[in-house]
């Protein structure tokens, strides 16, 4: 079984990786590449939910999600990322909903967007066995105050970064997302904190990187500046889609080796 101490353990010796999984099938197709960590993440939203954002995703939703991923790995470390709301108006209901995703779907670990009040919640959790990665710079959760810019560009909101990424991870984060912040800014917080760094956006420093699975396979339609594709799965399927239609529509699908015929019924048919 994938623990964070064996993420530990590679930490500094080989880049980390890390990618979302929605469902199953990627879930064992980045296992099998041996993927480090595989995120449910809550950009399900966006990437296989059809909302606009990440803030409608629920509890629920996550929890359906992250049974599917666990129930799909062998090697890799399986991350529930806690949508909005989920955590953070009582410690209670956070620790009960952060609590379901390992207890109930096989949830090695989970995420939370940091701010300022999840300090204590990652306290909490991290003495209950439930090990929690922090989340700074851009996070998608707070679209509503920051937008979906770069982060940590001057002076003062790098430091406020910084120190939100101590600050987790001496409550007991065992590893940080650095997201769309700026490279030198992530070397900083790479090179002062113990814990595992994971990149989105941020240069090459930290100790690994993630990408959202559609951005990195070529499923989306408008990746963003920092993701990269390393397929065309969205021109794969697009041609595999049509060619189903033209088939059935031209009569070429089905074929004889598609169905059978039961000699049983010759004398009916
Ligand atoms: O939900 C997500 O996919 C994430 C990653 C981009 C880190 O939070």
């Amino acid at each position: 079984m994938p623990t964070v101490r064996d993420l530990h353990e590679k930490a500094g010796e080989a880049p980390i990786t890390m990618v979302t999984a929605y469902d199953g099938v990627t879930a064992t197709l980045a296992d099998e590449a041996g993927v480090d960590i595989a995120l449910v993440g809550d950009s399900m939203g966006n990437a296989v939910l059809g909302y606009d954002s990440t803030l409608p995703v629920t509890v629920d939703e996550v929890a359906s999600r992250t049974g599917a991923v666990a129930r799909s790995v062998e090697d890799a470390l399986v991350v529930a990322d806690m949508p909005f709301l989920s955590f953070g108006a009582g410690i209670e209901a956070g620790i009960r909903n952060c609590g379901r995703m390992v207890k109930t779907e096989g949830a090695n670990a989970v995420k939370i967007e940091s701010n300022e009040r999840t300090v204590e919640l990652t306290e909490r959790l991290t003495q209950l066995g439930i090990p929690v990665m922090a989340h700074v710079g851009l996070t998608p959760q707070s679209v509503n105050q920051t937008g979906y810019s770069r982060q940590g560009s001057d002076p003062e909101t790098a430091r406020e970064i910084e120190a939100l990424a101590h600050e987790h991870e001496t409550a007991g984060a065992f590893a940080c997302v650095l997201e769309h912040i700026p490279a030198n800014l992530a070397a900083a917080i790479t090179n002062d904190l113990e814990i595992p760094t994971i990149g989105i956006g941020a240069g090459s420093a930290p100790d690994g990187q993630v990408l959202v699975v559609n951005d990195a396979v070529g499923l989306t339609e408008e990746a963003p500046p920092f993701a990269e594709a390393f397929g065309d799965v969205r021109g794969e399927m697009s041609d595999a889609l049509n060619s189903y239609v033209d088939a059935v529509e031209n009569g070429t699908f089905p074929a004889d080796e598609h169905g059978h015929v039961a000699e049983e019924l010759d004398d009916l048919y």
